[in-house]
């Protein structure tokens, strides 16, 4: 579906390559106006690009993820068929099913709307909005929604009341967070799928290594939440509620640290692996790690809580090893 955004982009309104890529990476500049008519049809319950206004895709020669963001990128109809993931590998379906879940997590645990930084003029107004009322109700909803059938669907690809949850969680939480946009987690993910170096999961091609999209994004996932839990605990708390974790009585100085540990559960019962070390990574990629981080300044600046490239390589250190 990217890659089809991409070709609409560039036949519609036809640009040097790094004219639309966000800034400072790219030139950032706004498209000019409507795309011609698009169809998005997912085949994963994960992105949820049917929804959203933005372009994803590996930049080879940086090593990086980068994107393109505008609202006139989004496609105008999606057709969202549980019928496409019937036949997802095991390990597919859990990658691509805790995408959704951080896409909810972020989106609603990021900077708010009213507290982010206004664009110069209103053509340059982000994709990304920071978290509002609007993405919050897509945000909790599939929140509960993956939190309940991620791992049906890991155990049993035929149940098709929990792949149709699935997959329209996929979309809820696309529609949230294409508005409210994201943080931490998936700026953290770009180098670590980025800078792969012979990591190949179970059921994929074995001569391709690839950290998934969404391995790559949950792998951070728990340390990340644990630094922006004081910033937004009551959130935080939440979101773990909504997953099922009885949150009476919790303190909030433990927010972080409650929503981490009920996702580090739903890891370990879908076999995740445990951590970035589990994927290849050392103390001595770290560094990289950080650096690769930085200029993913499109999701990271909606952080809620501000961080320093010190902060980013504590949070990658405490990704190594998950439990
Ligand atoms: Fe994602």
């Amino acid at each position: 579906m990217d890659t089809a955004k991409a070709a609409n982009l560039y036949s519609t309104y036809p640009a040097d390559f790094m004219t639309y890529v966000n800034a400072p990476i790219g030139a950032g500049k706004p498209v000019p106006g409507p795309l011609q008519p698009m169809v998005g049809i997912p085949t994963t319950a994960g992105t949820g690009s049917e929804t959203t206004g933005v372009i994803i895709f590996d930049l080879v020669e940086m090593h990086a993820k980068t994107g393109i963001a505008h609202r006139h990128i989004r496609p105008n109809v999606g057709i969202v068929d549980p019928e496409n993931t019937r036949t997802l590998p095991r390990m597919a379906a859990a990658c691509t099913g805790f995408d959704v879940l951080v896409h909810a997590l972020e989106s609603y645990t990021n900077l708010p709307f009213n507290r982010r930084e206004a664009p110069t003029s209103p053509a340059e107004r982000p994709a990304y909005q920071g978290s509002n009322p609007i993405s919050d109700v897509w945000a909790t909803k599939a929140i509960e929604l993956v939190s309940r059938n991620i791992l049906r669907v890991v155990a049993d690809p035929q149940d098709d009341e929990a792949r149709s949850n699935m997959i329209i969680a996929a979309t809820f939480a696309g529609i949230g967070f294409g508005n409210a946009g994201l943080h931490l987690p998936h700026g953290m993910s770009y180098p670590v799928s980025g800078m792969v170096k012979s990591y190949v999961p179970e059921g994929y091609p074995p001569a391709v290594p690839i950290i998934p999209h969404g391995m790559a994004v949950v792998l951070n996932t728990p340390a990340a939440l644990r630094f922006t839990g004081p910033a937004r605990p009551q959130r935080h708390l939440e979101a773990a509620r909504l997953m099922g974790v009885d949150t009476s009585g919790a303190a909030e100085a433990e927010a972080g640290e409650i929503l981490a540990a009920a996702l580090i559960e739903l890891m370990k019962k879908t076999g995740m692996p445990n951590g970035l070390s589990a994927v290849g990574y050392s103390e001595e990629d770290v560094g990289e790690l950080v650096e690769g981080t930085l200029p993913q300044q499109r999701l990271t600046r909606l952080s809620p809580r501000p961080f320093s490239p010190q902060d980013l390589r504590r949070i990658f250190l405490d990704s190594l090893t998950l439990w």
